[in-house]
């Protein structure tokens, strides 16, 4: 693969602050970007998507880089993250699901038995043309900003097949994962192969760093998450691996899992807000940078609020061999861009050495 630094300056997207932070090599100031920064909460966002149903706008190159961009015009952010879903792949091998307005991905025929599973198919490049021209196209725009990809993680993948839908309790999945583990892994294998296919389109496309959500595996304890998960975790990043970009590692209420996320080989472990950093630092074995972790929901507090509270994160983050500024989940719809733009701002100056 060509080196995306150039010989004469030093400069390219290696150089940049968030990729050497998740590399643990000193950086000029903390990089921070924020899951779902783009999105509802960007009033051009709603402009560009009206009308037009969300899978389409992720099939659509000019609609991706667009809506990718949008939040580097408005934030200081050191990074882009490319604007998909997590369910793109699984469509596009042919499982039949829409994304509904406001309840998520929805599944029409859930898996639960051995011929559903059997129908999940490997993912080859020309079934996401669409991605490597909008990732190619991105990187050309971008500059020294890196581009994130990004897939779902094996469990919160299998947890919208199995369900057919969001779920709180994830009950049929847990069915399958404890009652039936040669069918559970062999989903888990299929989900772990189609993300890596996925995932190496993107980076072969120009994708700098790869960002894995398994947003939902904090329903699942630490002895199960090894047995039953892990495997197929660390199949995906030992798969990436030899691509040589930073891969980050992120799910919701994994306080309990934070160590073996890490174990499951990222690079950087993303923190939610339940967690203080300096005690995810302690959770998670050496040699990992760590992301996060203010709390999404402080933004709607007063400014000097998020002040303060994004301040203590820098403080905690401190204890860390490396850290990427981020939110601990995604913004929310109804956040107020100009406080996250504050935010950015604060955040690089804070940190400046
Ligand atoms: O800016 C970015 O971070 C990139 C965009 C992005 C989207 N989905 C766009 C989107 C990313 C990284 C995702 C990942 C994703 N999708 C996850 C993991 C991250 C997380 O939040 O934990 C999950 C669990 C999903 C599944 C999903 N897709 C949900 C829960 C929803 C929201 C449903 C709703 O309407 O409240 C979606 C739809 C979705 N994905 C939207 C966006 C911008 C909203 C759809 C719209 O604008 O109509």
């Amino acid at each position: 693969m060509a080196s995306d630094t150039d010989p004469r300056t030093g400069s390219g997207p290696s150089q940049s602050a968030f990729l050497k932070a998740c590399r643990r090599q000193p950086v000029p100031h903390t990089p921070v970007w924020f899951m779902r920064q783009a999105g509802r909460s960007l009033p051009e966002y709603l402009r560009v998507r009206e009308g037009v149903p969300m899978l389409e706008a992720c099939a659509r190159p000019e609609l991706i880089v667009e809506i990718t961009l949008q939040p580097l015009r408005r934030y200081a952010v050191d990074a882009a993250i490319f604007f998909s879903d997590i369910v793109v792949p699984l469509k596009a091998i042919g499982v039949d699901l829409d994304i509904k307005p406001g309840v998520g991905p929805v599944v029409a025929d859930p898996i639960r038995d051995r011929a559903g599973v059997a129908a999940l198919r490997r993912l080859t490049p020309d079934d996401v043309p669409y991605v490597t021209e909008a990732v190619g196209a991105l990187v050309g725009e971008l500059g020294d900003t890196p581009l994130i990809g990004f897939a779902g993680g094996p469990f919160t993948l299998a947890s919208y097949l199995i369900e057919g839908g969001p779920s709180k309790n994830h009950d049929h999945t847990k069915a399958m994962m404890y009652g039936e583990p040669g069918l559970w892994a062999d989903l888990m294998g299929r989900l772990a192969d189609i993300t890596i296919d996925y995932l190496k389109v993107q980076v072969e496309a120009g994708a700098g760093a790869i960002q894995l959500f398994d947003s939902w595996v904090g329903a699942v304890g630490p002895d199960d998450y090894r047995e039953s998960v892990l495997p197929h975790t660390r199949r995906i990043f030992e798969a990436i691996e030899p691509l040589g970009v930073p891969r980050i590692h992120f799910g919701v209420g994994t306080g309990e899992l934070l160590g073996l996320m890490g174990e499951a080989g990222a690079d950087v472990v993303g923190v939610d807000w339940r967690v203080p950093l300096d005690e995810a630092v302690r959770r998670v074995d050496p040699g990992k940078a760590l992301q996060g972790n203010l709390d999404p929901a402080i933004l709607f507090a007063p400014w000097e609020v998020v002040e303060r509270r994004a301040r203590d994160v820098l403080n905690r983050g401190r204890t860390a061999e490396g850290h990427i500024f981020n939110l601990g989940h995604g913004v929310l719809p109804t956040t107020d861009p100009d406080q996250l733009a504050r935010l950015a701002d604060l955040v690089h100056e804070v940190s400046a050495r």
